[in-house]
């Protein structure tokens, strides 16, 4: 990676991160950022009003003691500095929907890729016009902003693409490891833990801009759901009984959806992508009922093909393919 000049906020928090919980010289840290010790004493100063705490080693330096629990843009920033990575990065309060607010920074010109996070939505949407219920609530709603000029054909595999990459970062994580079920969704124990909405703008025959939305239950708390969603949703603190450290985790996100993405429009993606698909497929050998439009298909899911669309076998034994569709887990026996 080039690395482009940070913020003196983000190079601090880099050079804190990077000593992993050793003290970092006050003096150092003004001598290669350039600016005076004051500065850099000053910068501290504004960092603790936001919830880091450090603590001073005689002779030594600082320390970073305590982090924000909030996602803080500086930090995600600092973090995936120290994976190697960069991205332009927006973080809102509150918005109507990340997916919209990344629409109009493509429209209005801005470089892509980027990555729009909100603290809470107003208008947070899923598939098929469904709400996303988007409290601030310590979950992550985050947009990723690309302009990939492909041909719309190509962007039939792209979510579930996104899906496969979330879910391993998920696993690698957390030391749990979700399901996904076609096309968008990430489960636990059979309840929603993610959804994403893959949104596109066409040029003649291209696609001009694209915007991958994520919605992932991380931080919270185990009985604060909507009646609609108790027992349907879950998120990855309730599932593994642990709190995410939020901003370490948008880092290494943001990190593995460029990754994704560059892999994705290089094609190397392709090789072997059904079979990684296979490995989080909640539905592969169940009986399902697959909803496209008025038509309602029985059968038992077979898994995905290279293009991406769900592959069926249904009672008469033929083999049927969706592209698109709502499927529905009917239950087994017992
Ligand atoms: C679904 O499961 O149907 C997809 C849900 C996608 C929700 C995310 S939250 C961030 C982004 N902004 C939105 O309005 N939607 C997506």
């Amino acid at each position: 990676m080039k690395k482009t000049r940070a913020s003196t906020e983000v190079l601090i928090l880099e050079a804190l991160l990077a000593a992993e919980g050793g003290a970092v010289s006050g003096v150092e840290l003004a001598r290669q950022l350039g600016v005076s010790r004051v500065a850099v004493w000053q910068q501290m100063e504004k960092l603790r009003a936001q919830g880091f705490a450090f603590a001073a080693v005689r002779a030594r330096g600082y320390r970073l003691t305590t982090l924000p629990s909030l996602p803080h843009p500086a930090l995600i920033t600092a973090h995936l500095r120290g994976l190697g990575r960069a991205c332009p990065l927006t973080l809102l309060e509150e918005t109507d929907s990340t997916n919209d607010e990344a629409a109009r920074q493509l429209a209005a010109g801005g470089a892509a890729p980027f990555a729009v996070l909100a603290r809470c939505q107003t208008q947070g949407r899923g598939r098929l016009g469904r709400t996303w219920h988007s409290a601030d609530n310590g979950n992550l709603y985050a947009s990723f902003a690309f302009r990939p000029l492909l041909a719309p054909a190509r962007m039939q595999t792209f979510t579930l693409w996104m899906g496969v990459n979330v879910c391993e970062l998920v696993a690698n994580f957390c030391g749990a490891t979700p399901g996904l079920k076609w096309p968008n969704d990430l489960l636990f124990a059979g309840r929603k833990a993610g959804g994403m909405l893959t949104e596109a703008r066409m040029d003649a025959d291209q696609i001009r801009d694209l915007v991958f939305g994520l919605g992932l239950n991380v931080n919270s708390p185990a009985g604060g759901w909507p009646s609609a969603l108790a027992g349907r949703a879950i998120s990855l603190a309730e599932h593994t009984g642990a709190a995410l450290d939020v901003n370490r985790f948008t880092a290494a996100l943001i990190g593995r959806v460029l990754l994704a993405y560059e892999r994705f429009m290089d094609g190397t993606y392709a090789d072997g992508f059904a079979e990684l698909w296979h490995r989080y497929d909640v539905l592969r050998g169940q009986p399902v009922t697959v909803l496209q439009g008025t038509q309602r298909v029985a059968g038992v899911a077979l898994g995905i093909d290279d293009d991406g669309a769900l592959i069926l076998r249904t009672a008469k034994g033929r083999t049927e393919r969706f592209q698109a569709g709502e499927v529905t887990l009917e239950k087994t026996g017992g």
